[in-house]
């Protein structure tokens, strides 16, 4: 497949891979969707792009239910990456589950909580908005100072910012609830440091994007089933699972949404959740 970077000719680009929300047990569904299946279509997809991204970097929701075996199922499945690839958690992981058995994937993880990587002038930061027991973001103190001096860094380059939890109101109340708690602190940092050029989130299920303060904050669809936009309840939509590519250059970057095939089987069922609040 020729990538955005190509057409562009592009420096080099990244993967932003979201929610495949993987199942416990073989052939079990997720709101009706085999996201086992559609996970795989979509790391076959990654691997084809021409030329290889620098990274792929995913931003949780693994497992559907945090269990081990959909940890390890999940793990199984990304190793089929061959590119490098930089992870963080969402709602559904269980930090000490995936620590202990998601293997090369776990130790990736570590133990910092605000990751960093510098490549070709760039700063990218994955942070960990996985709160235990919260199903919202949260950074926390101890992290959102980590963010701000890995910002504040010289010499002080381009910064794209990644993380599971979705920081702009979506206009969808069920999802909107569950956006980063310590929104106001984040926006602080960001206009202090002024080097942010972007945010990538995930959860929400579906494309978006939104702007503060002339810094584009994009959602990535999930990498296993996608929600309709609609603000009364969260209804799966027959849409294929997706990823985000990035392109940059200089100190620039271009980003398109690349669903992985045709639009999917209508989904068998769309249970509630089993969550009291349901949604990404
Ligand atoms: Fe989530």
């Amino acid at each position: 497949m020729v990538g955005l970077a190509q057409g562009l000719r592009a420096r080099f680009s990244l993967v932003h891979l979201t929610d495949p929300h993987i199942a416990g047990e073989d052939q079990a569904r997720v709101r009706g969707v085999d996201t086992a299946a559609r996970l795989a279509g979509v790391v076959e997809s990654i691997n084809r792009l021409s030329p290889a991204p620098a990274f792929v970097i995913i931003t949780g929701d693994f497992s559907a239910d945090g269990s081990p075996a959909a940890h390890r199922r999940a793990a199984a499945l990304l190793r089929a990456l061959q590119v490098p690839v930089r992870v963080t958690l969402g709602n559904h992981d269980d930090p000490e589950t995936f620590r202990q058995v998601m293997g090369e994937l776990g130790d990736l993880l570590g133990t910092e909580t605000c990751q960093a990587i510098d490549i070709q002038g760039w700063r990218i930061l994955l942070l960990n908005s996985k709160c235990p027991g919260l199903k919202e973001g949260f950074l926390g103190p101890v992290q959102r100072q980590q963010m701000r001096e890995e910002l504040a860094k010289n010499p002080r380059p381009p910064a794209l910012l990644f993380m599971h939890h979705h920081v702009l109101p979506l206009g969808l109340p069920w999802v909107d609830r569950d956006n980063l708690r310590d929104w106001y602190e984040f926006l602080e940092i960001l206009r202090d440091v002024g080097n942010v050029r972007g945010l990538f989130s995930g959860h929400a299920h579906q494309a978006s994007r939104h702007e503060w303060s002339g810094i584009p904050f994009f959602v990535t669809p999930s990498a296993g089933y996608q929600f309709f936009k609609d603000p009364t309840q969260p209804r799966v939509s027959p849409e294929p699972p997706a990823y985000r590519l990035i392109a940059i250059q200089g100190g620039m970057f271009v980003t398109e949404v690349r669903p992985v095939g045709p639009p999917a089987e209508k989904p068998t069922t769309d249970p509630p959740s089993p969550s009291p609040r349901p949604g990404g």
